[in-house]
């Protein structure tokens, strides 16, 4: 008589070759709220990041409530490509993504947050697409809308207060980026938007006009569009928390020898030629 041969099902079964993997409950219901624009609780977005960006997440990325009103201001303004310049785990541009259905650009040199933005974004089925350029050669013509929450200010923190050690950091990188920003805003056709959040850190041209400004989140958010062709080179706007202080204003009180600005040679590079 024949041995009866007993084999587990799954051996004589084999699953389909590309059976999709099953849908996450907490991946889908965060993406069906930022597709309908409802509140999302920023712990429950940042558990889709790996520990360590998920513990800096309050100081370096954007909260989902500010990400969602950034993106509703830039829509408004009619921004539909819009870059996030350093964009972090890809959250801005993540949720923008996934509210205005439409594709969003990031711009980041960590390449450790660019896989992770990557992954994020597909987790949520989000349509982001992450640069890897030097600003100085990126093309910007192609965006009509930018994001900046204040990207270079880590050139000037302490080295225990950046995010890592693999971050370039100096006063002239600062000064580097910031120009390369005003280079684009000065270029930039008319209508373009911008939202800047906790400051843009440099010089805005005054061909640049605030058309919305509030505190979310613990720091300013504002919506920036170039409403004049001219460029009045003579001033220019710096963001200082609630206050829009003028490039020559900040001049003159280095030249006065004013307390609060006297000895920083940053704020003097950065107001340099403006009288
Ligand atoms: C404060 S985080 C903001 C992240 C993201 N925009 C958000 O709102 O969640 C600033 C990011 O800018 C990146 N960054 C700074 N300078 C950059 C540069 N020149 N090119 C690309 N990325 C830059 C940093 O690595 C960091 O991830």
């Amino acid at each position: 008589m024949e041995p009866k041969l007993h084999t587990h099902p799954a051996m004589v079964l084999p699953s389909p070759p590309h059976a999709p993997p099953e849908p996450d409950p907490l991946e889908q219901e965060l993406r069906a709220s930022l597709v309908a624009h409802r509140p999302v609780p920023d712990a429950d977005f940042d558990s889709l990041l790996p520990a360590r960006p998920r513990i800096r997440s309050a100081s370096f990325w954007s909260a989902v409530e500010v990400a969602q009103t950034a993106s509703r201001w830039l829509t408004t303004a009619g921004a539909t490509r819009v870059l996030d310049v350093g964009s972090g785990v890809g959250k801005f541009c993540t949720i923008a993504a996934l509210s205005t259905a439409r594709l969003v650009w990031g711009l980041e040199l960590r390449a450790e947050l660019v896989a992770v933005s990557r992954q994020l974004a597909h987790r949520l089925r989000a349509q982001v697409e992450i640069l890897e350029e030097p600003m100085e050669s990126l093309d910007v013509s192609r965006f009509d809308g930018f994001y900046f929450f204040n990207p270079f200010a880590e050139h000037l923190m302490e080295p225990v207060e950046r995010y890592d050690d693999q971050f370039p950091a100096s006063p002239d990188g600062f000064l580097r980026d910031v120009s390369t920003v005003e280079r684009w805003l000065r270029a930039a056709p008319l209508g373009t938007a911008m939202v800047t959040y906790n400051g843009l850190g440099g010089r805005i041209p005054l061909s640049w006009k605030v058309e919305k400004s509030r505190l979310v989140g613990g720091d300013y958010l504002r919506l920036w569009v170039k409403r004049t062709a001219s460029e009045d080179l003579s001033d220019a706007l710096i963001e200082l928390n609630e206050h829009l202080v003028s490039a020559r204003q900040l001049a003159g009180l280095i030249r006065g020898k004013d307390p609060r600005v006297r000895g920083n040679p940053l704020v003097a590079r950065l107001v340099a030629g403006f009288s």
